[in-house]
């Protein structure tokens, strides 16, 4: 095994959607095969816009692990913790708040798009801690020695700046981190099922992971088409529809090729078209839906791996942070006992 490590992770504000499966829960489940893998389930960085609903988080620490688990990321493979968990990490954030001007957390530019969306979360005036969760992100990282992290390009700026602390540590403390390198997903952003650029919770156009049949079939039939195909027998334009566009996902090459075919010479109505996508969404994510049920009568076995992954990346934290504040010269009674008390 190389002696890179993967770490990512994801905030517990909801339930993962079939964008994070395409976009990153596959990957690492190629990834944990390769390389050693910490995923850390983020409800410190989610607090940063949801202080006011604890609840909502707690909530959804367990959800996301089971998103995960049901997906094939395996708890003997990669370790999954909760970030509020590993003190260390709170401490990291502290040293490095001094390696980062404000200034150039106000031009990063996933900060800046965030703001603009949560207007209703902070008005004009930003917290503490959000302009500084990519400090905290930075501290995630490099806390475990993380040097791979699979993301998607909204990522890109917060990695950027994770290096940039980096390397601004070891110029000033000596060579002690490692400088992440971003791993972006090859499949970009899926769209929503309204057409939207961007599949989201908030949006309301997104199919779960976890959605019954019923619900794939609803949210299927109410597809955006190609809007100028009134009846069966229009010529359709599959490039203008999000049912071909989710065939390409979901459907063999040769159904996508006979249902855009047909859908171009009016052969094919749209109601047929969705229910046969609606099925093979269904199919694709039934072995998924099976492994939620196990986990979800076994409640005693998610809080196992939740516990047992925390202790893990418990450990490693305490180990980089003990070589983190040599560095810095923070080890007052070295090679005592009294290094933690
Ligand atoms: N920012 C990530 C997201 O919103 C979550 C996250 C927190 C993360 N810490 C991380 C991702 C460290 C990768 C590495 O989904």
């Amino acid at each position: 095994m190389s002696n890179k490590r993967v770490l990512t992770g994801d905030r517990p504000t909801g339930k993962l959607h079939i964008g994070h499966y395409f976009g990153s829960l596959k990957s690492r489940v190629e990834l944990q095969n390769e390389f050693e893998t910490y995923i850390l389930i983020a409800d410190v960085q989610a607090l940063t816009d949801n202080f006011n609903n604890p609840e909502k988080v707690r909530k959804n620490v367990r959800e996301v692990l089971i998103d995960y688990l049901s997906c094939g990321i395996d708890p003997e493979k990669s370790t999954i913790y909760i970030q509020s968990m590993i003190p260390e990490t709170a401490e990291l954030t502290v040293f490095y708040s001094n390696l980062v001007t404000i200034a150039r957390l106000e031009r990063n530019p996933t900060v800046k798009t965030e703001l603009a969306q949560k207007k209703e979360v902070f008005g004009d005036s930003v917290t503490y801690g959000f302009l500084g969760y990519p400090v905290s992100q930075a501290a995630d990282i490099t806390i475990m020695d993380g040097t791979i992290v699979p993301a998607g390009e909204d990522q890109e700026p917060l990695i950027e700046q994770c290096r940039e602390i980096v390397r601004k540590f070891n110029s000033i403390y000596g060579d002690v981190l490692r400088e992440p390198e971003i791993l972006l997903s090859e499949r970009k952003r899926i769209k929503g099922l309204d057409g939207n650029e961007k599949m989201g919770k908030s949006l309301g156009n997104a199919i779960y992971i976890s959605d019954s049949p019923e619900e794939i079939t609803k949210k299927v039939m109410s597809a955006v088409t190609d809007p100028n195909r009134i009846k069966k027998d229009d010529l359709g334009n599959p490039d203008v529809c999000m049912v071909a566009y989710y065939h390409n996902l979901f459907s063999t090459p040769e159904e996508c090729k006979a249902v855009c075919e047909e859908c171009k010479q009016g052969q094919r109505g749209c109601v047929a078209c969705k229910k046969q996508l609606a099925n093979n969404i269904i199919e694709f994510l039934r072995p998924m839906r099976e492994k939620r049920e196990y986990y979800e009568s076994h409640p005693e076995i998610v809080d196992k791996i939740l516990k047992e992954g925390t202790k893990k990346a418990r450990e490693e934290a305490k180990k980089n942070i003990a070589r983190i504040k040599k560095a810095m010269k923070l080890n007052y009674f070295e090679g005592e006992q009294y290094d933690r008390f």
